[in-house]
């Protein structure tokens, strides 16, 4: 989903800086086949935009104050050294001892607090060029935050660093955990971590265009192993496996544990629960719930995400209706409906469970539609209320 280029990537990145996953309304996709299922649920007021007010992601943290302690729980003796044996690495999830990737789990394990956290997981993946969007993520997200790093060679050691560094300012890394995926041919490298910065600012510069040893070596970026690493490492049963851009709506973890919690059939297999997402302008006041995001839509200073590059991979089933209906406060179900013509390219952000099928791990971030495979065949159907069942019925 990133862009596959790197002239159009940072054209695009000129042009919209922030993505929003809205999620006041969710859909529901029926992976496998089976009964369709249904609920609304509605909700009551309160709105106020939030202002996005910097230019880059976790600009915020100027105002904070570094602590000399960490609020995270590192391991393998960090931060003070990093060691670790041979027999702590697992192989990537799906294709196991026969891939080129090697994992170390918990680099750093989330000090959750599961009586409080909202049992959604937000799982996702970077390299440390994109860093700091942890920052925007942990802010908003309520529940535990877990983060596949790509860190061959010495990205281990800056990515290291800068984690060290997030570590001592923002106490919401406490519920962030962080795993390590790399080639088996580059090995981590991590050097002295010694000299902390001695600066009680936390100020983090726009790290952005840091230079990677992936870059520099042209290496792929195998996306798919660390989704599938960060959603194996999550402590939850529901999981959000997301692209770090994406900035979560309001209370979205909570609301929606709240709606599933009242679904009568809370363990069918083969659902998953679509996240709609959008793309706004740069600089402009993320919203922070649908109302203003629909606002947002009508100025056209939002769109669906990826739209300008990819139309068919997010727009989803009923998107106008979805866009007419009123806003609410609760996260509720919009629609159900499977994945067949003319969306059957559609590759939706959903919050599903750990047993969702693995996303392909021989497809990277530089190949195209690196989350087709794992959708796999869904069939489209109406639901309401009453729980309709109508395999032909789109609406468009
Ligand atoms: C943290 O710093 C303060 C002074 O800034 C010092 O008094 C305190 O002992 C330090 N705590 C630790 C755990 O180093
Ligand atoms: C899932 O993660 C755990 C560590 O959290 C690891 O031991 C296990 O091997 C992983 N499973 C797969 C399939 O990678
Ligand atoms: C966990 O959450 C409860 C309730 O919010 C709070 O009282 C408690 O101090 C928290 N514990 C930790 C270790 O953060
Ligand atoms: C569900 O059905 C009721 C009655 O047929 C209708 O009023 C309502 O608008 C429908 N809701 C959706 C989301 O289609």
């Amino acid at each position: 989903m990133r862009c596959l280029s790197r002239a159009i990537c940072s054209k695009i990145k000129r042009l919209l800086l922030l993505y929003v996953i809205l999620a006041i309304l969710i859909v529901i996709i029926i992976l496998i086949h089976q009964q369709p299922f249904s609920l609304l649920y509605n909700s009551h007021k309160n709105s106020k935009s939030f202002k996005y007010a910097s230019t880059y992601p976790g600009s915020f943290m100027e105002n904070y104050k570094r602590s000399n302690e960490s609020y995270c729980n590192f391991m393998y003796n960090l931060p003070e050294e990093f060691s670790y044996e041979e027999s702590d690495l697992e192989y990537s999830p799906e294709l196991g001892v026969r891939g080129p990737y090697r994992v170390l789990y918990n680099i750093i394990r989330a000090k959750q607090n599961s009586s409080s956290a909202a049992p959604v997981t937000y799982a996702t993946h970077l390299t440390p060029d994109f860093v700091s969007y942890i920052t925007e993520v942990v802010r908003y997200w309520e529940g535990p935050v877990s983060v596949a790093a790509y860190v061959p060679d010495f990205d281990a050691d800056i990515l290291t660093k800068q984690l060290i560094n997030l570590c001592q300012c923002l106490p919401a890394m406490s519920k962030v955990s962080v795993h390590y995926v790399f080639p088996k041919h580059h090995t981590l490298f991590v050097g002295k971590l010694s000299e902390i910065p001695s600066t009680s600012s936390c100020a983090i510069s726009d790290v952005t265009n840091t230079v990677t040893y992936r870059n520099r070596k042209s290496l792929l970026y195998p996306v798919n192993v660390c989704r599938n690493v960060a959603r194996n490492a999550s402590t939850t049963n529901f999981v959000l496996v997301s692209d770090v851009e994406l900035i979560p709506s309001r209370q979205l973890a909570s609301r929606f544990s709240e709606t599933v919690s009242k679904l009568i059939d809370i363990n069918f297999p083969s659902r998953v629960f679509v996240v709609p997402v959008f793309e706004i302008e740069n600089f402009e006041n993320v919203p922070r719930n649908k109302k203003d995001l629909l606002t947002l839509v009508k100025q056209e200073k939002a769109v669906y995400f990826h739209r300008h590059i990819c139309s068919h991979c997010q727009k989803f089933p009923g998107i106008e209706q979805w866009l007419d209906q009123d806003p609410g406060n609760i996260v509720k179900l919009f629609a159900a409906t499977t994945r067949v013509f003319p969306y059957h390219r559609w590759e939706p952000v959903y919050i599903g469970t750990k047993n969702e099928p693995f996303y392909s791990e021989l497809l990277s971030w530089e190949g195209k539609q690196d989350k087709m495979t794992q959708v796999g065949n869904v069939v489209w159907h109406n639901a309401n209320e009453t729980f309709s069942f109508n395999p032909n019925i789109m609406y468009s």
